[in-house]
């Protein structure tokens, strides 16, 4: 190989996340099955907060939104490693790395902005519920999922120029199932080790950021929940704990990730596993399990498909909204 020029590698092996052929098929099955869930139950929430006017609000706008970027984080690499054990291909070229790099940032940091955006609608709900309407207006909502992309494609414009700086002279597996900047700086002839270290350690550095903001309007809200019994405070407990949780398992693995570039590989794994495939199908697991309000216009819509002619019965309620 000619180590005189700097960057030959046009390729790289992912070596996906196990060797031994049994798990390979069991991982083939389990993550086709977790892929098709996540597209249909975020496909079904879209549909059923597009089709339903009650649910035409900042909340549920601001859901719809997060369900887009769910099904394209579960579709930027896991797709492409379901075929791959089927194929037996395993490499991605160079672009094709860099590009998953791109859209991974994109979509988990326009994701973190947007978790924010959710909790904000929250807690001014809860904590400032005569001014809701002066200040979640229609517009402001679009602007917050405007900011939340423009966030997402700069911090992603980091990232993958970054990459782009570094040299790569040989070594090209990767030890994962996507190309990510902690594993594939590790293939880098680089001597500028801490400036990598540093770079990586930003993006943990600003999910730990907006985790604490986060953990902070939460106990915020909860708190005042909990100091003003009412009629609804049962469901806004309900909801919050569920945008809570939602929080909680996007963030911890993100921020284990990049805070310690260095951890084993088969943590490095599990972690991305949890951020690529697990995450993306909580939120049709939590909300059309745990929300009523999603749940009867779900019942709603299929019973006007099943029955467009009868008028519905459930059309005449009306829902008071946390
Ligand atoms: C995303 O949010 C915008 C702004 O509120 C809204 O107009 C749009 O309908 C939402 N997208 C979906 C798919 O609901």
């Amino acid at each position: 190989m000619d180590m005189a020029n700097k960057s030959i590698v046009s390729e790289f092996v992912l070596l996906g996340l196990s060797k031994s052929w049994e798990l390979q098929m069991l991982f083939f099955i389990v993550f086709s099955l977790f892929y098709v869930a996540t597209m249909v139950g975020n496909s079904l929430i879209i549909i059923t907060v597009i089709a339903d006017s009650q649910l035409h609000t900042p909340m549920y706008f601001l859901l719809s939104n997060l369900s887009i970027i769910d099904m394209s984080l579960a579709s930027f690499a896991t797709p492409k490693m379901i075929t791959d054990y089927l194929t037996g291909h395993r490499t991605i070229s160079f672009s094709g790395c860099i590009t998953q790099m791109f859209f991974l940032h994109l979509f988990t940091g326009t994701e973190i902005v947007l978790l924010m955006a959710m909790s904000f609608d929250r807690y001014i709900t809860i904590c400032k519920p005569l001014h809701y309407t002066s200040i979640i207006s229609p517009q402001v909502c679009a602007a917050l999922v405007v900011a939340s992309w423009i966030v997402g494609i700069m911090h992603s414009m980091s990232q993958v120029i970054f990459a782009l700086t570094l040299p790569f002279c040989g070594p090209n597996k990767i030890d994962s199932f996507f190309c990510d900047l902690p594993v594939v700086f590790q293939l880098a002839c680089v001597d500028t080790y801490i400036l990598g270290l540093f770079m990586i350690s930003t993006s943990g550095i600003i999910a730990l950021s907006c985790f604490i903001l986060l953990f902070n309007s939460y106990v915020i809200v909860l708190v005042t929940i909990q100091h003003h019994p009412s009629g609804g405070s049962f469901k806004a407990f309900s909801t919050c704990t569920a945008h809570f949780s939602v929080v909680l398992l996007f963030f911890g693995p993100c921020i284990f990730t990049y805070m310690w570039p260095q951890n084993s590989f088969l943590i490095e794994k599990i972690l991305s596993v949890f951020y690529t495939i697990f995450t993306p199908i909580l939120n049709p697991i939590i909300y059309t399990l745990r929300n009523q309000e999603v749940k009867t216009s779900m019942r709603k819509l299929k019973n006007k498909l099943l029955n467009p002619q009868k008028a519905n019965p459930l059309h005449f309620l009306k829902f008071t909204r946390y």
